[in-house]
């Protein structure tokens, strides 16, 4: 089922999402939609609180298949990467925007496993884009302070 995707100005976006501490089938079932609705969009990433629900789920596919993470967290950061990034919270809206050039997060999958998940290029960016969405941050903020 494709959801609703929530816009830049709806509060949800700004909450600290909380973590999810049972894998329920309201959560598999939460992750296969985000996924649908991601794809629909033709996004390569999509956090919960985008969909209006604040707990801490996120899934991405830079083309590789979909990767979906439970309380993620970045644990790893190196280098800088400056490139272009867009949301699909904040419709036909692109900037430059420096990250960390390569990461590694940890979460759990669906399983309840603990996952490790290392990337760099655009796999590195979706994940910290999609985990600042847990936290309320969004891709804009970062423009005032890297200018
Ligand atoms: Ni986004």
């Amino acid at each position: 089922m494709k959801l609703r995707i929530y816009e830049e100005n709806e509060p949800v976006l700004r909450l600290k999402a909380k973590p999810i501490s049972k894998i329920t089938k309201r959560i598999r079932e939460l992750a296969k939609n985000m996924l649908e609705t991601m794809y629909h969009a033709n996004g390569v990433g999509l956090a919960a609180p985008q969909v209006g629900i604040s707990e801490r789920l996120i899934v991405i596919d830079v083309g590789e298949g979909p990767l979906i993470l439970i309380n993620p967290k970045i644990v790893e950061k190196e280098g800088q990467d400056r490139d272009v990034e867009g949301c699909l919270s904040i419709p036909g809206r692109s900037e430059y925007i420096t990250r960390a050039a390569k990461v590694k997060a940890t979460g759990i999958n669906l399983d309840g496993k603990p996952i490790t998940v290392e990337g760099e290029g655009l796999l590195a960016r979706a994940l910290q884009h999609e985990i600042d969405h847990l936290d309320g941050i969004l891709f804009i903020d970062y423009l005032k302070e890297q200018k």
